[in-house]
Formats: C-alpha cells, structure tokens, sequence
C-alpha cells in the first residue's frame, strides 16, 4: 500500500444505474476506506440539492417545474463547480472523497435526451477543468434487473426507456462501445480517466467486494501521490 505520507487524498466516483446501489456502495466504501487507514475520508453526491442551484435541480427532477434541457444540464454543471474549491481543498487537506455522481452522469442523462443526442461534446464541454477522479467506478446494471428489484422510483428519469439510453450513453463514456463515438474526443472517453465497470447485479457484499477491488488496485486505499487531473485533460 502506498506510503502515509501521500501527497493528497484520493478522488474517488462512483457512478451507476438508478438502483445499482450507488448510495449503499459509497458509504460501504467510505467505511472500509475509513478502516483502513487514519486519513479522514468524506462522503459528497451529486446533485447536491442544498444549494440555491440545487433546490432548482430538486424542483425540476420532482417535476415540479420545467426547464429546456440546455438550462437544466448547465445547471447541473454549475452544481459541480460551486463545489469545486471544496473538493480541491479536502484532497489537498488529505481527505478521500467518496463522490456519489459527477460529470459523467451530467453527459450521460442529458445526452440521452432526443435534443442533444448529437451534443455530446457540448455536454462535456461545461465540465471541463473540473478536478478529474483519480478513479471513476460505474456500477452497472441491467433494466432487467433493475424491475426485479422492484422497479424505478418516481423521479423525472426513473422509466424504463430513459434508462436504457442513458445506459448506452454511459457505455460510449466507458469506452464500451468506442466504434459509435467518432463526435466524442479521446480523453473524454472513459479509458483515459480510469474508468472501471462493476456489475451491481450480484449480492450488496459481492458489489462492495468488486468496488474495493478496484479501488484498491488503483493505488488509492491510502489517497495518492499523483497531480490532481483536471477534466477533460
Ligand atoms: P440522485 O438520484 O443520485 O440524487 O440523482 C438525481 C438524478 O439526477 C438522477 O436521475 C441522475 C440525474 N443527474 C443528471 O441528470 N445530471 C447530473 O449532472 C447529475 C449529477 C445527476
């Protein structure tokens, strides 16, 4: 394991279905990261709907209002960027992050939507410069399976066919299927960020057995040594 004295915490994202278990994983995660070391590791999420953006981003996803699709994606980078001198200051400070969603749900939930199904980049494009993960795990999971755990919640993306082609859209991010990508630059793909698949459909135990695997191989059960990357460098 890495020396003690690691420059930094780590920046660690978990990604994923609607009812991969993201939330459960991240905080089995935060937990064993926290056991195996006595660097202070945090817990943040994406959308972070305590902020002024954030209560517009919770009103539009409860349906409770209506944006054009432009605004809301904007929105939701902006999120992220109210929070970026934070997140730098934790890793320089020492402190692993554990993130629940980052950018690449930004790309993936807006670039499912029939209007910007041909603006890949210009859904990147907002996100950049943003502190990059050290690692990016995408918890995967079938529509399939995901009714058989009794089905999606009742939140504006939670149906079956946005599911599925935020699902494809996540795929293109991973690298998964980088022949239908010739719009997307290479270091958006997601094998220039450490992009790591983990299929949620098995047991909570055998996930986070999977989830720590890979942060472990990594380098990153103890923060890191490497220069915090920016996206989409
Ligand atoms: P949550 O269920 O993790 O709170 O996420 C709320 C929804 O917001 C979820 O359906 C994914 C979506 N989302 C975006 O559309 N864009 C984003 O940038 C993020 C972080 C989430």
């Amino acid at each position: 394991s890495p020396a003690p004295s690691a420059a930094r915490g780590a920046f660690i994202v978990l990604e994923g279905m609607d009812r991969a278990g993201k939330t459960t994983q991240a905080s089995l995660l935060r937990a064993k990261l926290a056991a195996q070391s006595s660097r202070p590791v945090e817990l943040i999420k994406f959308p972070d709907r305590t902020t002024a953006i954030g209560t517009m981003i919770d009103a539009y996803l409860r349906s409770a209002t209506d944006l054009d699709d432009r605004a809301i994606h904007l929105l939701f980078s902006a999120n992220r960027w109210e929070c970026a001198a934070r997140i730098e200051a934790a890793l320089a400070a020492g402190t692993t992050l554990v993130c629940d969603r980052y950018a690449f749900s930004g790309i993936a939930f807006s670039a499912a939507k029939p209007s910007l199904a041909d603006a890949f980049e210009w859904c990147a494009t907002p996100d950049t410069g943003l502190p990059a993960p050290d690692v990016t795990i995408f918890l995967d999971l079938s529509p399939e399976t995901a009714a058989e755990r009794g089905g999606y919640g009742r939140e504006r993306y939670e149906r079956e066919e946005v599911q599925r082609a935020v699902r494809a859209v996540f795929a293109r991010i991973g690298g998964q299927q980088e022949a239908d990508l010739p719009d997307a630059p290479d270091a958006m793909l997601g094998r220039a960020r450490n992009w790591r698949v983990v299929d949620a459909g098995h047991s909570v135990e055998e996930v986070a057995a999977a989830v720590w695997a890979n942060v472990h191989e990594a380098g990153l059960a103890d923060g890191t040594q490497a220069p915090l990357g920016r996206l989409w460098a």
